[in-house]
């Protein structure tokens, strides 16, 4: 069987050597351990460690449950949060989902139409949505760790005065799901205080890391993607990653490492560059996941995307010719789900014959080809990550892929991969400029 999640890191060479790469081993092995043991910086937030493996097939259960009472009480769903309590939602729904689902028709669609709220503060934005909820059936889960994040507040705020408008407050009742701390917070108080059906994030999962709690796994299955199949996938890859510590065999760590190596060298910006679409917010979520974890007092690689070939004709520019600071990380989906082949015409007019018969898929992976040789030429080296498909399955290994190599990359830096302090700095002249009780004299 072919793997969900390959890695090809041929294309480093010229900077990075195998034996440099083996330099780290040594390092990688105690720090592997020391994750296994609990030990390490921000140790209390490890949870995300074990979780496929760990998860309680009780509360499987009752997110299906819960997903399928929502999804034949709304037409209309909206997800409400911010950073890592929606970018994995949006992530999962964009790769293994229609690229049109909402507009598709209720027959063909896999579940009700999915918006999401909470991550700006506009109100064109939320006023517009409300223009499409128009009077429809609508449901909303709230998702927020802290249960005190402003954006997603205000927008739940909003949404909650709709719905108690449109159904009373009983009817409302039944439309709102909460995933939040276990104790804490002004969203827990709320939750408890009206009675809305509740989902926890455990205390030891940070944000970027929640995707396979209920944060993800609830509005994924609403969706109508199969969340079995998506922690099967993180299953695979926790079982392969946590087995062995070996550069050669553990898939996330030696991503970790080439990717520390080449910063090491000078490349402080990684650019990752998805040759399919439905990435894009794959591409958000690792960029969250990345940027919050690692960068921090002075050091870290910036994690940038571009979609290609869209971006080959914009940042690709950039990426061939400027400055030469930056490695990419390409990465490529094995199989669309469905095939698309370039028709025959009477005539040759738009200079196409020559790709008569051939597929979109065989076009675009020698467009990939075509940029990664034009790239290395200009001097950036290249990893390429090859997902085998769009499924659930592959998806989910590819999440926790990322949350391994990502928290030995933040440990082989020498930081905290799972704090934020530097998010809080924007909130509190935020907190202070709006007069928030108890940051006037901030
Ligand atoms: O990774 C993190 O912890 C953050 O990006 C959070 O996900 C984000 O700030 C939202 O926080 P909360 O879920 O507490 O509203």
């Amino acid at each position: 069987m072919s793997e969900p999640v390959f890695l090809d890191i041929t294309n480093i060479s010229t900077w990075v050597s195998e034996k440099e790469i083996a330099h780290y081993q040594d390092t990688v092995d105690t720090l592997h351990q020391r994750m296994e043991k609990g030990e390490g910086p921000g140790c209390d937030f490890l949870g995300w460690l074990h979780l496929p493996s760990g998860i309680s097939g009780d509360l499987v259960e009752r997110v299906k449950q819960e997903a399928e009472r929502l999804r034949s009480l709304a037409d209309v769903f909206i997800c409400i949060g911010i950073g890592g309590s929606y970018l994995g939602t949006r992530a999962a729904l964009g790769f293994c989902g229609h690229a049109f689902e909402n507009q598709l028709s209720p027959e063909k669609r896999k579940g009700p139409e999915v918006y999401f709220a909470g991550q700006n503060i506009s109100s064109d934005h939320l006023a517009d949505l409300l223009d499409i909820v128009g009077d429809r059936s609508l449901a909303v889960n709230v998702i927020s760790k802290s249960g005190t994040t402003t954006e997603p507040a205000i927008a739940f705020r909003i949404l909650k005065g709709h719905l108690e408008k449109r159904y009373g407050p009983e009817g409302a009742r039944e439309r709102i799901v909460a995933t939040t701390d276990q104790q804490r917070g002004a969203l827990k108080e709320l939750a408890d205080a009206e009675g809305y059906a509740t989902f926890v994030i455990p205390d030891d999962v940070g944000g970027r890391f929640s995707v396979l709690t209920p944060v993800g796994l609830l509005p994924i299955a609403v969706a109508g993607h199969s969340i079995d199949e998506l922690l099967a996938g993180a299953r695979g890859m926790e079982s392969q990653t946590s087995a062995t510590s070996s550069l050669a065999d553990n898939v996330a760590y030696r991503y970790a490492a080439s990717r520390h190596a080449l910063y090491q060298k000078g490349k402080t910006l990684e650019v990752m560059s998805g040759f399919h679409p439905s990435l894009e917010y794959v591409l958000e979520w690792w960029k969250q996941l990345a940027g919050e974890s690692e960068g921090k007092e002075g050091k870290g690689l910036f994690p940038a995307s571009v979609l290609f070939t869209t971006d080959l004709h914009s940042l690709g520019q950039w990426v061939q010719e400027g400055q030469r600071n930056l490695f990419e990380t390409f990465v490529t989906v094995g199989r669309s789900g469905r095939e698309m082949v370039v028709p025959e015409f009477a005539s040759d007019a738009d200079g196409l014959g020559y790709l008569e018969g051939k597929t979109l898929d065989f076009i675009n992976e020698k467009a990939y080809k075509g940029t990664m040789a034009a790239h290395l030429d200009g001097g950036v080296p290249n990893m390429t990550l090859k997902l085998e498909d769009r499924s659930p399955r592959t998806l989910g290994a590819l999440f926790y892929f990322f949350e391994r190599a990502i928290a030995m990359s933040g440990n082989l830096l020498g930081v905290n991969p799972f704090d934020q302090p530097g998010v809080e700095f924007y909130k509190r002249n935020m907190f202070r400029l709006l007069k928030k009780p108890g940051f006037e004299e901030d």
